[in-house]
């Protein structure tokens, strides 16, 4: 048996619980069970290693998603909570294992990064993405937003808006107001269902608000985008044309369905990796989101020499960060494999229930991230108004939560044109995926 078979059969053992680890991993190494409860969704190209369908309990962590909702949402109880960008299953078992042996040291003085950490980051890019990440070019971050906010700093030096397509991630538009700087909206259109580039438009944005800086998203989030080869050359070749530097969030890059490729925006071709950079994590694809362990490169040295000299984060991050992010690179290509299939059946399934049994609410199988962006305009239309000062989204998380139980993010909260969208956390188990749209089914039935 395989140390990857031990520790997955180990860490999914029916009933195995927090104290059976601790003492494991800390005591007597890896301990290897003799029965397992190892089964996927029952998609053929799952390894059939983890146990994605496991009722993982989140509840009493602390955490936002879960927690953090049932708080704010008393008296009403969120038994669906999918609206925070992470995930609701176990983290990889080795990453657990990793930590809970450094735990064991008791020793927290200064520490770098593994000695193969950038190796294992590199690794990871060149055999899923075929990216060559220039080794020496790799600056850590505590989060993909900080690496963001320290090259907003750097190169957004005549203060004008950052562009920003839209509907985009909403922490863009914070991390632009933490540089203190403000952003343009550059709208998608749906075109036959598809939210589409509006290049015309972004050009004359560009020219009349003089920008110099676009935050770019690939995989998007939230429309789940996976921007094509071409798309992004039309786009790049814009930016370029009119100096505008190109950061490229590709946070969500291991989440590709099955019927799509993930293209990085570097790997275009020179010109485009040299006006650019790209920020990266194993935070979404392993849930390591608190651990606040993250990485941007370029393939301009001369950019990344600034970054450093401008006063970006200095020295290496939280030991237990990088000790998980490296754990995760050497040892997930199975786990997000597996979870790539099983994320593509709920997006599947999502499709085919709002279809049959849920007509209100529209949404066709995208392409990246674990995120959905559902159209509910039907649904708001039944509810009437938003109170006073609220928005149709707000009006609509509302219903949802009071009504169903299920926690969704508006999609105001997106941009302008994400008006009567909601944005739906996937990651999570099928059978809550469906108790929450039966939940929501139910509420709209009923208005
Ligand atoms: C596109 C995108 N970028 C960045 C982040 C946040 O990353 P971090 O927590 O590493 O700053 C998220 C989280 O949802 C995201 O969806």
């Amino acid at each position: 048996m395989t140390e990857n078979t031990k520790l997955n059969r180990r860490f999914f053992m029916k009933g195995a619980g927090t104290t059976a680890l601790l003492g494991s991993a800390i005591g007597s190494g890896l301990v290897i069970p003799t029965t397992a409860n190892a089964k996927g969704m029952g998609h053929t190209s799952m390894s059939m290693a983890y146990d994605l369908n496991e009722e993982f309990n989140r509840i009493g962590s602390g955490d936002s998603k879960w927690d953090g909702i049932r708080r704010r949402a008393r008296p009403f109880d969120v038994p669906f909570p999918m609206g925070v960008a992470d995930m609701d299953f176990r983290t990889l078992p080795h990453i657990t294992a990793a930590l809970m042996k450094r735990m064991a040291h008791q020793n927290w003085g200064y520490q770098p990064a593994p000695a193969d950490f950038y190796e294992n980051i590199i690794a990871w890019n060149k055999k899923r993405y075929n990216q060559d990440v220039k080794p020496g070019s790799i600056l850590n971050a505590h989060g993909v937003l900080d690496g963001c906010l320290s090259i907003l700093k750097l190169h957004n030096t005549n203060g004008a808006p950052v562009l920003i397509q839209t509907p985009g991630y909403s922490g863009f538009f914070g991390v632009v107001r933490n540089a203190q700087f403000t952003s343009v909206e550059n709208p998608l259109k749906l075109v036959d269902g598809r939210w589409t580039m509006d290049l015309d438009a972004m050009a004359s944005q560009i020219d009349e608000h003089d920008v110099k800086v676009m935050l770019f998203c690939n995989p998007q989030n939230p429309t789940g985008n996976c921007w094509t080869p071409d798309e992004m050359r039309a786009m790049g070749d814009v930016c370029l044309e009119k100096g505008v530097l190109v950061v490229a969030d590709e946070i969500h890059c291991d989440f590709v369905n099955k019927h799509v490729k993930y293209t990085p925006y570097a790997a275009l071709g020179e010109k485009y990796a040299m006006s650019s950079y790209t920020l990266k994590s194993t935070s979404k694809s392993f849930n390591l989101a608190a651990q606040h362990v993250a990485y941007l490169f370029s393939d301009n040295m001369e950019m990344i020499d600034n970054l450093k000299r401008s006063g970006h984060q200095r020295g290496s991050l939280n030991a237990l960060g990088m000790i998980a992010c490296n754990a995760a690179y050497k040892h997930g290509a199975t786990y997000m494999d597996d979870m790539r299939a099983y994320i593509d059946g709920n997006c599947h399934f999502l499709e085919k229930f709002c279809a049959d049994n849920m007509k209100d609410v529209k949404y066709k199988t995208h392409e990246g991230t674990y995120l959905a962006f559902i159209d509910c305009s039907a649904v708001a239309k039944k509810l009437g108004d938003p109170e006073e000062g609220k928005r149709i989204g707000d009006m609509l998380q509302r219903f949802f939560i009071e009504k169903a139980g299920v926690n969704l993010n508006p999609g105001e909260n997106y941009g302008a044109n994400g008006v009567g969208y909601m944005r739906m956390n996937l990651a999570t188990t099928h059978r809550k995926l469906h108790g929450a749209l039966n939940a929501m089914k139910a509420a709209i039935d009923a208005i």
